[in-house]
């Protein structure tokens, strides 16, 4: 932990150096690097969607299977995705040419475009719930609501389709405004000022929590392990979400790794990734469950767990005006981070693909067109709720499994000049660290993969 910050402190002071030797188009900084990818991995999938599937996966069973996971799969994809993107200097479309010499991986790159386009579908809807239920926090209508008019609520506001849209484009505008500026002075000066304004503020609502009575109760379902609840279907639970959570699987982190100055180590980032993203995660399920339990509500509640449940806590504590606008501020603050890079995988990769064309597009020209695109996949995931339903379903289950699985195949076998790459990337920590990484990118990720996928297509 202290090599953690050691580090962080140590980048900050190199902050001036590298902006001395910065690229156009790269971050300015390590921390700013840090800050956009775990800016990206934190999001609705941490605050929103991991409290739900760890609740209706039995707590504590849940958090150990995830957190295995996460250390077996997700820090070796997080540090192909960094290596893919910094040795190519490319996004998603360039870089499997870059790396190979050829379009023969030229189908991951539209693979992983698709799956940006599906994932923003819904992921701006539910970012503009979390819109529309900061603002009804703010005029403090949850006043008073017991969970019936909690519940009938929920389904009025995703009902209520144009008042929906209205929400839901909101946060796209948003996005797209910081994306018209490059990328060291839109996301990364936005990200580091939002992710530790996150961090403190979810510091300090678990604190608040953790001083109810009865909290005890949640901080047991949370931490303590029943090994008799881990079953075959909460393991691959955790596996999905690890992936989710982490932004694997979809090209986001080869996009931000083809900003990373190059003096930045991939796995010394990615494991700083790893250990922001959990935090948060954790910190999560510390304000969720003490606050479930106290006030006697059931953490296997669902997806509305935080639409619904959260807001009659919010509205018994001390405070509850306070509280509820400074929560759905962090749900919006953590969703806007990752739509931003949900959306720099798009607009980086029309950039690159116009680049050699009659008529390359600017930025400006990238983000409208991806912004156009991406309003009207919003329109059809607003009116059309099966359309929002396959597309969270196909992209998680199918694409991204697929994405991730697409990538240690090609970093793991059949890069050239692969093990150099490797080598001058991961090898610079340590050896043992290096092993552990080719054997976990060789056998144990894409065999894993395959048996989620397969499992989830309902062959296992
Ligand atoms: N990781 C984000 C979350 O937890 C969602 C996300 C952002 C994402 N960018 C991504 C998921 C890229 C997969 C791929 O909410």
């Amino acid at each position: 932990m202290c090599k953690f910050f050691c580090t962080f402190a140590a980048d900050f002071e190199n902050d001036v150096y590298e902006n001395q030797c910065m690229s156009k188009t790269s971050f300015s900084s390590k921390v700013g690097l840090i800050m956009a990818a775990a800016g990206s991995a934190v999001g609705l999938g941490n605050i929103w969607k991991f409290p739900y599937i760890a609740g209706e996966n039995g707590g504590g069973a849940f958090l150990i299977v995830y957190l295995i996971c996460v250390l077996l799969f997700g820090m070796p994809l997080i540090m192909t995705e960094f290596l893919i993107g910094k040795r190519s200097g490319k996004g998603a479309y360039g870089a499997f040419r870059e790396l190979n010499g050829n379009n023969r991986w030229q189908w991951l790159s539209w693979g992983y475009m698709m799956t940006a386009l599906m994932i923003m579908g819904f992921y701006f809807v539910v970012t503009g719930w979390c819109f529309n239920y900061l603002a009804e926090a703010a005029v403090n209508r949850f006043a008073g609501m017991d969970m019936q008019a909690l519940t009938d609520n929920f389904h009025n506001v995703v009902s209520n389709k144009p008042r929906m849209l209205g929400f839901c484009l909101l946060p796209l505008v948003l996005t797209s405004a910081v994306l018209l500026f490059e990328v060291n002075k839109g996301i990364e000066r936005l990200c580091k000022i939002l992710m530790p304004l996150l961090l403190l503020l979810m510091m300090l609502m678990a604190g608040r929590v953790l001083m109810l009575d009865g909290s005890n109760e949640g901080m047991q379902f949370f931490f303590q392990t029943d090994f008799s609840k881990i079953t075959p279907k909460v393991v691959m639970e955790a596996m999905g979400q690890s992936f989710f959570s982490l932004s694997i699987g979809m090209g986001a982190l080869i996009t931000y790794g083809a900003y990373m100055p190059k003096t930045q180590n991939v796995a010394i980032s990615s494991i700083q990734v790893v250990v922001l993203d959990t935090l948060v995660a954790l910190l999560a399920g510390l304000i969720i469950f003490p606050a479930v339990f106290a006030f006697g509500f059931n953490p296997a509640e669902g997806p509305e767990l935080v639409f619904v449940v959260l807001p009659a806590i919010l509205g018994k504590m001390s405070f509850a005006w306070f509280s509820s606008v400074l929560f759905f501020s962090l749900l919006c603050i953590a969703a806007l981070t990752s739509t931003i890079s949900l959306m720099e995988v798009a607009v980086a990769f029309l950039r690159e693909a116009s680049a050699n064309s009659k008529h390359p597009l600017s930025r400006g020209q990238s983000v409208l067109i991806t912004a156009g695109i991406v309003a009207l996949l919003i329109v059809v995931c607003v009116f059309a709720g099966s359309v929002f339903d396959s597309f969270d379903k196909l992209t998680a289950c199918v694409m991204m499994p697929l994405g991730a699985l697409g990538m240690s195949l090609f970093v793991g076998w059949f890069m050239p000049n692969q093990k150099n790459m490797i080598k001058g990337e991961v090898g610079t920590i340590k050896r043992w660290f290096k092993k552990i990484y080719i054997i976990l990118l060789r056998f144990i990720v894409p065999t894993s993969i395959l048996i989620i996928f397969l499992n989830n297509l309902g062959m296992l």
